[in-house]
């Protein structure tokens, strides 16, 4: 099997799914944004001392690891900020979107403080989402809308389209 990659906007339900999936599955689990806290600290101290440049530098190094067979990995929201990975992703495996509203994510983050971006953005949230929304759509070999669904829900789906 290719890697699979799970992309989506924060509170999509990326990591969960994605845990699940190798629960359920046995394909070994990689997480973006834990790869780089395992190796450079936590994300909001990262974007604070550093800056969201160096965290995207970070990803794509993460990135880059990944082999191209038997992975499912979750993504940061914020991974289809670099077109570099845009290519990465594209060249090593397939590519699920887990689609949300704006409406369940407003629900599902509040102020999360540990979603730097998220806190920061304030009356342009709405922006950020249909932006992030538009990379998606257009990287996605295969969609998922997660509305309503619960994680085992969604990664039936998903099995069946692997
Ligand atoms: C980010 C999303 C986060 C994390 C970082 C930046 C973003 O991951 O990578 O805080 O820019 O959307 P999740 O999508 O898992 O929350």
């Amino acid at each position: 099997m290719r890697t699979v990659y799970l992309i989506g906007f924060m509170g999509s339900g990326k990591s969960t799914v994605g845990e699940l999936l190798h629960r359920k599955s046995g394909i070994s689990y990689l997480d973006t944004d834990q790869m780089v806290v395992d190796q450079y600290g936590d994300i909001a101290s990262i974007f604070e001392k550093e800056g969201e440049t160096q965290f995207r530098a970070y990803e794509t190094e993460m990135l880059t690891r990944i082999p191209d067979k038997n992975y499912v990995v979750s993504t940061g929201g914020g991974i289809v900020e670099r077109e570099e990975n845009h290519t990465l992703m594209k060249q090593n495996g397939m590519i699920i979107h887990l689609d949300t509203s704006f409406d369940e994510i407003t629900g599902r983050l509040g102020e999360d403080p540990t979603r730097p971006l998220w806190g920061q953005y304030d009356s342009d949230k709405y922006k950020l989402y249909i932006h992030r929304r538009n990379c998606y759509t257009t990287l996605a070999d295969f969609t998922i809308m997660t509305d309503q669904k619960t994680p085992e829900t969604i990664v039936t789906e998903m099995m069946a389209f692997l």
